[in-house]
């Protein structure tokens, strides 16, 4: 089994790619830290504990992790909405602030921040942990900072963030980089084996409202909140960002199903990837060099630059079944 750890902003995308992940026989997380990014962190962490204890899944600890990004809200005009909550935000539809399940009761997030948790946990690790951050790279950043020698207790960083072609937040920039781009620099760079599933891939992935209805049908916890969670992104995806023919994009879901299947994503590439934080038009920009301007440098990850949308609708239905 591979053990992974999950950084999340939970969020509609997040709460399903943390249920594909607990779902799945391949994968054993070992721990959830959550972060500032859809919403502010005391949204995202009881978003996540109220998904877990909903799941039945309360053995699964949750480190409450930072509730701004390292840099980018000091200068007020750079980041004037952040951390969100707010009832005019853009994203409102997709994601809200609470997740639509019962609050949590019993579910509590433990004493330990994020940032002290990974340094611990991999100080201390016997065996390499995968880390899959699908929000803002805040945590880990601020971990490296702190004790740069944990990444060689890293197997893989598995990532949701980045776009080549266009962003989402922004004309240049995808949300989690935009949200915290010197964190993404920082993360990119730390020498650890990387996986960037981006926009380009993620949107070649959109899930159809028909099948949500068959995941719907499914009838386990997982498929009833997933099929209400992607029909809840189906209508805020039509209201702002139209995917056509009835579908959206579940970004963070992709992440996780590429460890579990790496076919889910096509077309990936070697590349070094940078990031832009002047602060101007293309902040948390991520710079692909796909013709290899940056001579001097070697690719820092694997880039999925599409993927297959039946494959990956097939995996997700199967695993929310699953449990
Ligand atoms: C990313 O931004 C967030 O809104 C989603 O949860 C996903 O992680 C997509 O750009
Ligand atoms: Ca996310």
């Amino acid at each position: 089994m591979r053990k992974i750890i999950m950084d999340v902003d939970t969020g509609t995308d997040d709460a399903i790619a943390i249920m594909c992940a607990l779902a799945a026989e391949e994968l054993d997380v070992v721990a959830i830290c959550s972060v500032n990014g859809n919403r502010g962190i005391t949204y995202t962490t009881e978003n996540t504990l109220r998904l877990l204890e909903y799941l039945g899944r309360e053995e699964v600890p949750v480190y409450k992790g930072a509730h701004l990004p390292m840099v980018s809200t000091l200068p007020a005009w750079r980041r004037p909405e952040v951390p969100y909550g707010g009832k005019e935000f853009r994203e409102m539809e997709i994601h809200g602030d609470w997740l639509e399940l019962p609050p949590s009761v019993n579910k509590k997030a433990e004493d330990m921040d994020a940032v002290s948790f990974y340094i611990k946990y991999l100080s201390e690790a016997k065996e390499k942990v995968t880390i899959v951050p699908v929000g803002p790279l805040t945590n880990l950043a601020l971990a490296f900072r702190a004790k740069p020698e944990i990444v060689e207790n890293i197997e893989e960083i598995v990532i949701m963030g980045a776009a080549y072609a266009h962003g989402n937040k922004t004309a240049a920039a995808e949300f989690n980089w935009w949200c915290d781009p010197e964190a993404a620099k920082i993360v990119m760079d730390c020498g650890a084996k990387i996986t960037v599933i981006p926009l380009d891939a993620t949107h070649k992935a959109c899930v159809k409202g028909s099948e949500a209805d068959i995941i719907e049908a499914g009838g386990t916890k997982a498929c009833l909140a997933a099929a209400d969670m992607i029909k809840q992104r189906i209508r805020g995806y039509s209201t702002f960002q139209p995917m056509g023919d009835d579908m959206a994009p579940v970004h963070d879901a992709l992440a996780v199903l590429y460890m579990l299947d790496p076919q889910v994503c096509e077309d990936v590439r070697p590349m070094y990837v940078d990031v832009d934080f002047g602060g101007g038009n293309s902040d948390g920009m991520s710079i692909v060099d796909v013709d290899k301007r940056y001579y001097d440098r070697e690719p820092n990850c694997d880039f999925a630059f599409s993927a297959n949308r039946e494959k990956f609708v097939a995996l997700l239905t199967k695993l929310l079944k699953a449990r």
